[in-house]
């Protein structure tokens, strides 16, 4: 991390004040780090749900190391080393190494007082708690039974301190993500785009409602996870931004849907392989100029689409903008459904909605 962010990320931190939280509250403090990977290893353990700071390995071992000091053949340690594996498979790092770090970690906690305040995040207010950073401490805490100091950062401030996805904001894009992040379809971060309900509700329900979705490029999986609580079987999302397939894969086990709601990193321009399956409807909203491969995105559409492609324009474009899919006799029909914002700052309503029906 460059210095000019590590004293940003200082200076947001210590605007957030701090708060005293007891042990009961820090028992349910909820497991923000989780992926695809470790929700294989917590279902596996029968956890299901988001794992809470009780359910975790950190919180198992560290009680088994106050309770029995430290063995090598401990159940909790196998677990914590499980844990450390699912986590970091395919990454470089000593797994031992981070077992012996914990085991001091938890020393130095139990011989001071003090020790820095984790960051904590709230979707929707104070009773839903998530671990952005510090997952040793508040298990370190609720295994001595020692309240802790926290910082309880509203998600937009928590996501701009750990944020993975530095490209999605900066300067250039005023400081915000494409598309708003929603949680349970409550606008938690402002986007550049703020419609994205209103864009979903003009799309009409045949095309929704018990259909499997693939949205062309996902961004934050948004329109995906919203398609998914208003109806739709399954969702899948492509996007070409690691990143951001890691968050809208967290997204989605937050949101309780990792069952129907899926995102998979694929470069339509650059494709390891091709999309694989049938879907009912596509989404294929705002990404046309962004590709250099244009007709991949078409060969997409073509073999594996089979009703409909609900295709937004770019902004100030028409659809005579885009003939290879207007021109297509692909289609039986083309309806319009209405006509979207440019951003949040500019509501001039420049980007059309269409449903091509094959
Ligand atoms: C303008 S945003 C549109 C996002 C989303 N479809 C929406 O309208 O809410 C463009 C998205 O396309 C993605 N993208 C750009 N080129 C891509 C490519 N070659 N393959 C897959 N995704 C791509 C970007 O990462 C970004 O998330």
């Amino acid at each position: 991390m460059g210095i000019f962010r590590k004293l940003d990320r200082m200076q947001t931190m210590k605007e957030i004040p701090t708060r005293t939280i007891v042990t009961s509250e820090i028992e349910k403090v909820l497991f923000y780090q989780i992926k695809p990977e470790t929700l294989t290893f917590f279902r596996d353990i029968g956890i299901s749900g988001v794992p809470s700071v009780a359910d975790t390995p950190h919180y198992k071992f560290a009680r088994s190391i106050l309770e029995n000091g430290r063995q090598a053949s401990s159940s909790e340690e196998e677990l914590y080393r499980n844990y450390l594996q699912a986590s970091w498979a395919g990454k470089n790092g000593d797994i031992e190494d981070r077992i012996n770090k914990f085991a001091d970690h938890l020393n130095l906690f139990v011989s001071s007082r003090s020790t820095s305040a984790p960051l904590l995040t709230t979707f929707l207010g104070d009773n839903d708690l998530y671990a952005v950073d510090g997952n040793h401490r508040l298990a370190f805490s609720l295994a001595t039974n020692r309240n802790l100091e926290v910082k309880i950062a509203p998600f937009n401030k928590a996501l701009k301190i750990f944020n993975p996805m530095k490209e999605y904001y900066g300067q250039g894009n005023k400081g915000k993500p494409y598309q708003s992040i929603y949680f349970n379809k409550r606008m938690v971060v402002t986007g550049r785009r703020v419609d994205l309900i209103e864009r979903l509700n003009l799309i009409p329900t045949e095309a929704i409602n018990g259909m499997e979705i693939l949205d062309i490029a996902s961004n934050f999986g948004m329109s995906s996870i919203m398609a998914n609580i208003n109806g739709a079987k399954k969702c899948t999302g492509i996007e070409r931004s690691k990143e951001l397939v890691n968050f809208s894969n967290k997204m989605s086990i937050l949101h309780a849907r990792e069952k129907s709601v899926h995102f998979l990193q694929h470069d339509i321009d650059h494709p390891e392989k091709p999309i694989s399956g049938f879907y009912d409807t596509a989404f294929a909203f705002s990404i046309y100029s962004h590709l250099k491969n244009k007709k991949n995105l078409f060969e997409i559409i073509e073999k594996c689409i089979k009703k409909y492609v609900i295709f937004e324009t770019h902004p100030h474009t028409k659809i005579e903008d885009y003939p290879e899919l207007f021109d297509s006799k692909k289609f039986r029909s083309c309806d319009f459904l209405g006509n979207l914002n440019y951003s949040y700052d500019r509501p001039e309503k420049c980007r059309g909605l269409y449903i091509l029906t094959k």
